[in-house]
């Protein structure tokens, strides 16, 4: 399997700044370093198509931030999975904690977006992740398991058509990524939820200097980042990571 390495661009970037950023990251990153990763980017909606053509001949995927669980109709401003596919995307994320938490998106819409987007074909990113209170109040695991039973709901056979990000909220945008440690013991948590071999990824302070360790560990099959992935030359080291020879042990991840 290919590691996913997905930037989610967030509410950044206007037309001529995304084509500039792609142009840059595709003069750092050579065909050749994009053959064992699977390379997503997730634009702003309004730059899809201009990514689109941008990538046309090359290995890297597109995603969408968002999409509704209608396919359309009288849902003004809200944008249709069939349409962002028909522009190019192959992926979506769902469930992001920033639509979760400012946006009161609930586990019962991420739902019914989940099963639109199996159903016309487009991969979910799904987001899970505790908050720092959740953490520290010893309600990681079962905050992470309602996310995914109450998101998977009527399709717990299908969650290996997806991919699950697992991104702590108190890491996301902080600096303070998780230690490989706390991912890790997610990542298997998660793994034992689900019901056949899933891809799962991290996500949250994901930057040049801590990918490399990340990605050392098996449990990690990916990453999903923001801040880093705006900029051509921090996102192509993160393309770029090195594989350690030898995989160091969880217990070396202090940081
Ligand atoms: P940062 O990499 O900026 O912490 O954001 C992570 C994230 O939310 C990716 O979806």
């Amino acid at each position: 399997m290919k590691a996913i390495i997905a930037g989610n661009w967030k509410m950044n970037k206007d037309n001529g700044q995304s084509r500039e950023l792609v142009l840059k990251l595709m003069s750092l990153v050579g065909i050749d370093e994009l053959k064992n990763r699977q390379v997503i980017l997730i634009p702003p909606f309004t730059s899809l198509s201009i990514l689109a053509e941008l990538v046309m001949n090359s290995p890297i995927k597109l995603g969408a931030q968002n999409m509704h669980w209608e396919r359309s109709g009288a849902f003004t401003g809200e944008v249709s999975g069939v349409f962002i596919k028909q522009l190019g995307c192959e992926y979506v994320i769902i469930g992001h904690s920033e639509r979760r938490h400012l946006m009161g998106e609930t586990n019962k819409e991420i739902n019914r977006k989940l099963k639109t987007a199996l159903d016309i074909g487009l991969i979910a990113i799904l987001c899970v992740g505790e908050t720092g209170a959740e953490r520290d109040a010893g309600q990681t695991e079962s905050v992470i398991e309602k996310q995914l039973t109450q998101g998977l709901e009527g399709f717990e056979n299908e969650a290996h058509k997806m991919i699950i990000a697992y991104e702590p909220v108190w890491a996301i945008g902080t600096g303070k990524t998780a230690t490989l440690e706390q991912a890790v013991e997610v990542h298997k948590f998660i793994r034992g939820l689900l019901k056949k071999p899933s891809t799962i990824i991290y996500g949250g302070s994901v930057k040049s200097d801590n990918i490399d360790q990340l990605m050392a560990h098996e449990e990690i099959q990916g990453v999903l980042v923001g801040g880093a992935s705006l900029d051509p030359e921090s996102f192509a080291r993160i393309i770029q990571y090195q594989k350690f020879l030898d995989k160091p042990k969880i217990s070396d991840s202090s940081d």
